[in-house]
Order: C-alpha cells, then structure tokens, then sequence
C-alpha cells in the first residue's frame, strides 16, 4: 500500500462496466470503491417519491434540505442510505436511472455531492466512478481512467444484467434509454460527462469482464 493517499478516478457512460471493474479492482488493491451514480440515484428517488417535476431545476433543488444521503460500507460493501433507509436495491431500477440523469444536472444538487466525495477520497485510498470524477471532483487524482465500450455492447450488458434480476425491459427500450441518458449526461451545462485530458481511454469493446479488469489493473499499476 503507497504511504501517500491514491485516488483513481474512472468515469465512462452508462453500462461500460465501471461499477464491476472499479470494484474487483479495489478488491486487489485494497482501495475503497466509490460508486458517486449510487448518491444522484439516491437524490433522484427521493425527487419521485415526493412528487417533484422532474423537468424544474428549481423545484428538485428546493428539496435538498429535505435529503439526507450517506454512503456506509457494510462489510466492503458500499450501501448508500437515504435519510436513514437503506436503498441500495431501489435505486437500481430503470426509472431510478433516469432520474439520477435528470437531478445531475441541476447544480445545487452536484454542489450538495461534491464535499462528500471529496471527503472520501481525502481520508481513504478510493476507486471512485462516475462521470465527472477526473475532470472536476478529483482533478488530481494520481489515475484517471475514460472506460467505455460500443453502445450496442454497452445496452447488451446492461440488458442482461436486468433480466438476471427479472426487470422486464426490451433490448431496444435499454439500448434506447442508454443512449439519452448518454447524451443528457454529456451535454449538460455543469460537469458534463466528458474524458479528463490527463484520462487514459480504456475501449472494452472486445474484451470480457476478466480481460476488462486486467486492462484497467495494468492501467492503474503502470501510474503508481
Ligand atoms: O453511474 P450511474 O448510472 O449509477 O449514474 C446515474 C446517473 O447519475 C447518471 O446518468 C449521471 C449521474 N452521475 C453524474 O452526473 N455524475 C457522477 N459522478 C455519477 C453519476
């Protein structure tokens, strides 16, 4: 383990396997995974449930006093609570992704995240993904990695893995709310999804997960 604190950023749009790679690859290093998706879904939820207009900046940033986030590992295990009740299941569903999409781009909602993942990275050596990790919430960080893959490839995974936990949806309905959420998420006015200049781009197109994982490792190893 480096004496020095080491932040890895990985960001990459929807379904280019940043979760499960940045995962396995903290489990070898012994780093923190930092899943930031998991507190804009957490933000996005609470909007549903309590009847926000999704389309109004102001009325989702009126809510934030009433939004309470927290990240807590539970063995390893990242679990993400929303004023005290454990959602992490509940976030994950299809309608939750995009209302994660849609509150990330009011600014006082990514201004409320930013502490707190800076926070993390501060006091622990951390793998953090999402979207905007190496360009504005560590924009020192020691690896910065741009992990993506063809869509089509991307809505294959992202369709299998919700059928494996029996969400209905059709191929065309996954691959057609990746590609508007990878637009939003890109052309958004604050921190848009975008490669760090300093980024190495990881394209895991043709590679399965073991070989994804030895591709973004190698990365990581060759800059510490
Ligand atoms: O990584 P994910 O699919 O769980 O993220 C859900 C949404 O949250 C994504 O569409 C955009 C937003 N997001 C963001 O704007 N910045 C991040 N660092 C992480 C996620």
């Amino acid at each position: 383990m480096p004496e020095k604190l080491v932040s890895v950023a990985v960001d990459g749009p929807v379904g280019a396997g940043k979760s499960s790679i940045a995962r396995a690859a903290a489990r070898k290093l012994g780093f923190i995974y930092v899943d930031t998706g998991a507190l804009y879904r957490a933000v996005g939820l609470y909007c549903r449930r309590s009847g926000a207009d999704m389309s109004s900046h102001d009325d989702i940033a009126a809510r934030l006093p009433e939004i309470r986030t927290e990240i807590r590992l539970i063995d390893g295990v990242q679990h993400i609570f929303l004023n005290g009740e454990d959602v992490s299941e509940e976030i994950r569903l299809p309608e939750i992704s995009m209302a994660a999409s849609a509150v990330s781009a009011v600014p006082a909602v990514r201004a409320a995240l930013l502490d707190m993942q800076r926070k993390l990275a501060r006091e622990n050596n951390v793998i953090m993904d999402g979207r905007d990790i190496g360009t504005v919430v560590l924009p020192d960080a020691e690896v910065k990695i741009f992990l993506t893959a063809a869509p089509e490839i991307r809505a294959k995974r992202r369709y299998d893995e919700l059928c494996a936990k029996g969400v209905s949806a059709t191929f065309e309905e996954v691959l057609a709310d990746l590609n508007k959420r990878d637009y939003d998420d890109s052309h958004r006015a604050v921190a848009p999804l975008k490669q760090a200049e300093d980024a190495v781009l990881a394209d895991t197109s043709g590679l399965d997960f073991e070989q994804s994982c030895e591709l973004v490792c190698s990365i990581i190893k060759e800059k510490l």
